[in-house]
């Protein structure tokens, strides 16, 4: 006979690794001509618990599974939103959603932004492309906490005008008292209208007044990003272990056991994706 005791010293199911549980859209917003907002609640009533910089597993019935950054900020409330591009089998169908549709969610899962040890620096937030989805969540955590960080810029970087995300929160947060907010774009094709900044992001980078002792840069983005943007940061004097990267590597169970995710010795979906730059820039394939 198993004692009480002994029971329940065994192992525990991890509900949260493997089984997904059910979410409801309560509110869809288009981004850009291939990027949704997913507003999601639980239908268990559980509150979320992700810290900025993680992600979930997304599950349709019949689509599979895809790792996707969680957008939103706990501190905003009971919800997690996510910025879906249309890309394959699942984000297409994700896109022909509605309010009210459910889908399951796995998670939270991997690192985050640090946000303890970014207490009272001075931040450099530098997104481009998709990768203002997680950034974003970061944004929304220090804008809610603005009292424990220093000066916080923003900077972002789209190919085009049309693939500018969040631009109405962009120009909030320009026109707000949290940050300094900058956007540029690679190319405007002729009858765009756009009166921001033209050319590469790397430029807000040179430009930028920096108090190099203070300063932690986070860079989410393509990978050819972080290359250029890392060289133009340590020109200005900021130590490797001063920028913190989010990388992205094509990802199954989300969980450290199928080994798809893998930079050498590391799983990307449990080691990061949130990486001190320091930690992996000697490792083969990281960046
Ligand atoms: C940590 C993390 C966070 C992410 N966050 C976001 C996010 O916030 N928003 C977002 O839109 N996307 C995000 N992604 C990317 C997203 O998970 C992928 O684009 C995913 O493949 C989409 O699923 P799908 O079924 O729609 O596409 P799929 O049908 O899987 O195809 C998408 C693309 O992946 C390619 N592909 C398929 N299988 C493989 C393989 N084995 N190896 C390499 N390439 C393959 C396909 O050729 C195609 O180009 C994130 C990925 C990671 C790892
Ligand atoms: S996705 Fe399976 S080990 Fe990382």
């Amino acid at each position: 006979m198993v004692s009480k005791g002994l029971s329940t010293s065994l192992p525990q199911p991890q509900k949260p690794l493997y089984e997904p549980f059910s979410c409801e859209v309560t509110a869809i917003k288009e981004l850009t001509h291939t990027e949704k907002l997913f507003r999601l609640n639980r239908l268990d009533g559980l509150p979320f618990s992700h810290k900025p910089g993680q992600f979930v597993q997304v599950s349709i019935p019949g689509s599979g599974e895809a790792p996707i950054s969680v957008s939103s900020s706990t501190t905003r409330g009971d919800y997690l939103e996510l910025a879906v591009r249309k890309v394959g089998s699942l984000t297409a169908v994700m896109h022909q959603l509605n309010v009210g549709s459910k889908i399951g969610l796995r998670g939270p899962f991997g690192s985050s932004f640090d946000t303890k040890s970014m207490k009272n620096h001075d931040l450099l937030l530098i997104s481009g492309g998709c990768g203002l989805a997680p950034m974003r969540s970061l944004i929304q955590f220090v804008e809610d906490r603005r009292d424990d960080f220093g000066r916080s810029t923003i900077f972002y970087g789209a190919k085009s005008p049309e693939d500018v995300m969040y631009k109405t929160e962009l120009e909030d947060w320009a026109n707000g008292d949290a940050f300094t907010c900058r956007v540029t774009v690679d190319n405007v094709s002729g009858g765009t209208c756009w009166d921001g900044q033209t050319g590469l992001i790397t430029n807000l980078v040179e430009a930028a007044d920096i108090d190099v002792g203070k300063t932690i840069a986070v860079i989410v983005g393509p990978p050819v990003m972080y290359k250029h943007v890392i060289v133009k940061l340590k020109d200005k004097g900021v130590s490797d272990d001063q920028i913190i990267v989010s990388l992205e590597r094509y990802m199954k169970c989300g969980s450290g056991k199928c080994g798809h995710c893998t930079i050498e010795h590391l799983y990307c979906c449990i080691d990061g994706p949130v990486f001190r730059y320091d930690k992996i820039k000697e490792l083969k394939g990281a960046l």
